[in-house]
């Protein structure tokens, strides 16, 4: 699906979150908190549209890779991050790590 092929995310300070955007659509963003050492997760929302293709799934791993890349960890609030946690395992260690 085209729209998805072109995701990227990015982080968007000034309104704490990660985006996900192809081209200047936003298709969904995760909320977060940043804290010393940590950024606390707390909510996921994706277009309605486009719900069920991934979209959440591509972003929360693109921010998730995001905090490890910068060496903080994860407090997973939002309960679709907690879920993907718990399917992805390689992430399990940013909860709670450092
Ligand atoms: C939850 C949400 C972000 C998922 O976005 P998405 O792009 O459809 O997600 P993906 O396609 O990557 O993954 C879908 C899978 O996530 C899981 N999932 C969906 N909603 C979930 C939830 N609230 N909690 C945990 N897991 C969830 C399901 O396993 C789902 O599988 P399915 O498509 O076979 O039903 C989106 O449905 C949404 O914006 N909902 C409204 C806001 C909300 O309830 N946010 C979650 C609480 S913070």
């Amino acid at each position: 699906m085209a729209v998805i092929d072109e995701l990227r995310v990015e982080d968007n300070p000034a309104k704490h979150r990660y985006e996900a955007r192809a081209g200047e659509r936003l298709l969904g963003f995760v909320l977060y908190q940043a804290q010393p050492g940590r950024i606390t997760l707390i909510h996921t929302e994706v277009e309605p549209e486009l719900e069920h293709r991934g979209v959440a799934s591509q972003l929360v791993s693109a921010t998730l890779d995001d905090i490890r890349a910068r060496g903080l960890s994860v407090v997973p609030v939002c309960p679709f991050v907690r879920a993907f946690i718990r399917r992805h395992p390689e992430y399990a260690e940013l909860v709670g790590a450092r």
